[in-house]
C-alpha cells in the first residue's frame, strides 16, 4: 500500500467514527507520511480493524456508549435480575438493527427510546453457541438513542460464582462475584462484548443489607451499609472490565487512595502483604505517566477464585493464595496495577493480539519489581517466566500459538493467554529495550501510552506507532526480520535476552550436590533462599527421583505442607511425576481448598497422565462443587481431552 493510499484512508476512517473516538485510526498522531525517506515503513496503519471473531456484536454499525444497570441481587435464586439500559451512537447511519450479546439471559421485555417515546422492540434470541451465547437482535425504530432491556441472569452464567455462606471464611453470609474476561460479560448483561467497544457505566445494585457490594466503578469505601449501593465508571471501558463483587467484606485503607477489600480473617494481612503498593503505583508514575482512574483498591476474593489476579479498573480481584506472609507473590498486584496503563487505558481490540494486554504488563511488571526490590529479583522472576514459556512453547498444539500474533481462527480466547503472550511479549519488550536503550525506551512506552489512551488497538496498531515514533529515529537498533519474528513466527526468537542469576546458579550448584548424594538435604544451604530460588530448585528436580530423595528433602523441609501456594504447586508437580504417595494427602486438601486455575489445571493434568485419574476424578468430583464455574469447565475439557 502506498503512503498516500494510507494516510487518505486514515482521515477517511477518523472522520467515519469521529462520533464514538474510540478506534486508533482516528487518532493514531503521525500517519505513516511522517516516515523518512530513507526509512520506508513496511508497519503501514492499518486501515480498518478485522471484526472480533467472538462477539455478535455488529458495533461497527451501531456502538453502545454508556450502560445503565440496575440489578437485585438475589441470592436465593442465584440470580441478578433488573434492568439494563443502553445509550446508542450510530457509526452507520442507515441501520435499523442493533444486535448485541447475550449468554444465559431471560430477557423478559425490550423497548427503544426514540424522540424521547418508550415503546416496545421487536426482538429475538439467537442458537445458543457453546463459546458466543446467543445473538440478541434487536430491531429498532427510526432515530432510537436507547434501548432499555429487561432480564434476568441464570444461575448457571459463567461468568458470575454464586457461594453458599458454608463455602465462605466467615460461613454466615453468602458471596458472589464475577469474572468477565474473556467473554463472560454477556452472562451478567445485554452488551458489545468486544475489547474493540468501549463503553462508560453507572449501576444500582440491591443486596441483602448486611452485604457490601463493590464494583469496577468509583463508589465509597467508607459508605454505609444498606443493601443499596450506587457506582459510576465515567472513563470508558471493555465490557471485560465490568465487575461486582458483594460479600461480608471489610475494608482497611493503605493510603489515602489505595485499600483492600477482603474478609475479615485476611483483611489485615491482605493490607499487610500488599503494603508496598503505593510503592509500585509510584515507580509506574515516574515511568509512564500518572494513574488515571483516580482510587486504587484491591479485593481479596474466596478461594475459588479463578485467577491470580485480575485487573478490574479501580478494584483488582485477587486471590488469597496471594497471602503468604513474606510479600513474596506481589508481583501479582504489580501486575494487575500495571494493567491500568496497559490493558485498561490501551486495550488490546480482539484476543488475537492479547500480547498488548498481558506482555506489555509482564514487562511493566517486572519492571516495578526491579525498582522495588532490585535487579536480582527481576531477574529471577524473568528467569522463571523463560522456563515456563519454554515448557509451553515446547507443549503447543500447534506452531501458530507460539507467536505473539494469535491466528485468526483460536476456537476460543483462553487459547491466547499462555505464556507466549504473558512472557514471550515481555521478551520482545525487553529485547526493544535492549537494542533501543532503556532511556529511549521508556520514554517511547510513556508517550505509547499516552497516544493510545482509553482506545482498543491491534498489534498493528502498535506496530506502525513504533515505526513512526522509535524505529525511524535509529533505523539501525532492529531489522524487520527480528522483529517479524517476534510478532508473526513461531518459537522463541533468538534476539531474545536470556536472564542469568548469579542466585539461581547457586541453587542449581547445590541442588547438583544433592542429587549426586555428595550433602543430605538438610545440609542444603536454604535459609537465605526467597520463594524464587525455591520454585527454581523444584522446578529443576529430575522427574525420576527415587523415594529417598523425596522423603529426604521433604523431611528436611516439609514441602507437602508449605503455605506458600506457588511452592506448594511446584513439589505437588514434582510428587505427582515421581509417585511419592505422602504428598497425595496434603495435595487432595490444596485441590480441595485452592481453586486457582493456574495451579489446578496442571495438577489434574499431571494426576491424569501419571496414572491417578481415578483418584483424580473422585477428588474433582467432592471438589467441584466450590470451583468457579470457569474452572469446572476447564477440568472436565482436560477429563475429556485426555480420553
Ligand atoms: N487478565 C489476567 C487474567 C485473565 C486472563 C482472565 C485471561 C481471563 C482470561 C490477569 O491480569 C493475569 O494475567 N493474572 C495472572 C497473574 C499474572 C502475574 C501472570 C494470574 O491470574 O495468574
Ligand atoms: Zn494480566
Amino acid at each position: 500500500m502506498s503512503k498516500r493510499v494510507a494516510a487518505v484512508s486514515i482521515i477517511a476512517l477518523s472522520f467515519a467514527l469521529a462520533a464514538c473516538s474510540q478506534e486508533p485510526g482516528a487518532a493514531s498522531g503521525p500517519a505513516a507520511s511522517e516516515q523518512t525517506a530513507d526509512h520506508a515503513p513496511v508497519y503501514a496503519a492499518p486501515t480498518e480493524q478485522p471484526v472480533d471473531p467472538f462477539t455478535y456484536a455488529n458495533y461497527r454499525q451501531i456502538r453502545v456508549r454508556h450502560i445503565d444497570l440496575d440489578l437485585d441481587v438475589l441470592f436465593d435464586e442465584k440470580v441478578l435480575e433488573g434492568v439494563a439500559v443502553l445509550d446508542l451512537v450510530y457509526v452507520d447511519g442507515a441501520a435499523t438493527v442493533l444486535v448485541l450479546d447475550a449468554n444465559d439471559l431471560d430477557i423478559k421485555s425490550v423497548e427503544a427510546n426514540a424522540d424521547g417515546a418508550w415503546s416496545a422492540a421487536p426482538y429475538t434470541l439467537g442458537p445458543d453457541d457453546p463459546v458466543k451465547g446467543s445473538a440478541l437482535e434487536i430491531e429498532l425504530p427510526d432515530a432510537a438513542a436507547q434501548v432499555r432491556i429487561t432480564y434476568r441472569t441464570s444461575p448457571e452464567a459463567e461468568g458470575l460464582q454464586w457461594l453458599a455462606p458454608e463455602q465462605t471464611a466467615g460461613k454466615a453470609h453468602p458471596f458472589l462475584f464475577s469474572q468477565f474476561q474473556p467473554l463472560y460479560a454477556r452472562t451478567m448483561a445485554p452488551l458489545q462484548d468486544t475489547p474493540a467497544v468501549r463503553i462508560t457505566y453507572s449501576a444500582k445494585l440491591r443486596t441483602p443489607p448486611e452485604l457490601i457490594a463493590v464494583m469496577s466503578a468509583a463508589q465509597d469505601p467508607d459508605g454505609v451499609r444498606d443493601g443499596e449501593y450506587s457506582f459510576d465508571m465515567p472513563q470508558p471501558i471493555p465490557a471485560y472490565l465490568l465487575a461486582l463483587a458483594v460479600g461480608d467484606i471489610g475494608f482497611k485503607a493503605i493510603n489515602d487512595h489505595i485499600g483492600v477489600y477482603a474478609e475479615d480473617y485476611i483483611l489485615d494481612a491482605s493490607a499487610a502483604e500488599f503494603e508496598d503498593t503505593p510503592k509500585m503505583e509510584q515507580a509506574i508514575n515516574d515511568l509512564y505517566g500518572p494513574y488515571k482512574w483516580g482510587r486504587y483498591d484491591m479485593i481479596v476474593l474466596p478461594p475459588s477464585f479463578p485467577f491470580g489476579g485480575m485487573e478490574n479498573p479501580r478494584l483488582s480481584f485477587l486471590t488469597p493464595t496471594l497471602i503468604a506472609g513474606d510479600k513474596s507473590l506481589t508481583n501479582v498486584v504489580a501486575h494487575e496495577l500495571a494493567h491500568s496503563w496497559s490493558g485498561n487505558l490501551v486495550t488490546n481490540s480482539s484476543w488475537r493480539d492479547a500480547w498488548l494486554n498481558e506482555g506489555f504488563t509482564s514487562y511493566v511488571e517486572n519492571r516495578v519489581m526491579e525498582v522495588l526490590y532490585g535487579e536480582d529479583r527481576a531477574v529471577m522472576e524473568r528467569s522463571l517466566d523463560l522456563d515456563a514459556l519454554k515448557l509451553t512453547v515446547a507443549e503447543a498444539d500447534r506452531p501458530e500459538l507460539t507467536a505473539l500474533k494469535m491466528p485468526a481462527d483460536i476456537a476460543h480466547p483462553d487459547d491466547a493467554f499462555s505464556q507466549v503472550s504473558y512472557a514471550g511479549g515481555m521478551f520482545f519488550l525487553k529485547f526493544l529495550e535492549q537494542r533501543f536503550g532503556r532511556e529511549t525506551f521508556d520514554a517511547f512506552l510513556r508517550s505509547y501510552f499516552d497516544h493510545f489512551a482509553f482506545k482498543s488497538i491491534t498489534t498493528e496498531d502498535f506496530l506502525n506507532y513504533f515505526e513512526t515514533n522509535l524505529w525511524t529515529d535509529n533505523p539501525d537498533a532492529v531489522t524487520k526480520e527480528e522483529i517479524d519474528a517476534w510478532v508473526y513466527e513461531p518459537g522463541i526468537p533468538d534476539t531474545i535476552e536470556a536472564p542469568s542469576s548469579d542466585a539461581f546458579a547457586k541453587v542449581s550448584a547445590q541442588q547438583a550436590q544433592w542429587l549426586a548424594g555428595e550433602i543430605a538435604a538438610a545440609e542444603l544451604k536454604t535459609d537465605a533462599w526467597s520463594t524464587h530460588e525455591w520454585l527454581h530448585f523444584l522446578n529443576a528436580l529430575p522427574d525420576d527421583m527415587i523415594p529417598d530423595q523425596f522423603a529426604d528433602i521433604d523431611g528436611a523441609y516439609d514441602l507437602s505442607n508449605s503455605q506458600n501456594a506457588e511452592i506448594a504447586f511446584a513439589w505437588y508437580m514434582k510428587a505427582i511425576a515421581g509417585g511419592y504417595e505422602p504428598a497425595m494427602a496434603p495435595l487432595e486438601r490444596f485441590l480441595m481448598s485452592v481453586g486457582r486455575g493456574k495451579f489446578i489445571y496442571r495438577l489434574y493434568a499431571a494426576l491424569i497422565e501419571n496414572d491417578r485419574r481415578d483418584w483424580a476424578a473422585e477428588v474433582f468430583a467432592r471438589a467441584r462443587p466450590a470451583y468457579h464455574p470457569i474452572a469446572q469447565r476447564r477440568i472436565e475439557e482436560i477429563f475429556a481431552e485426555a480420553g
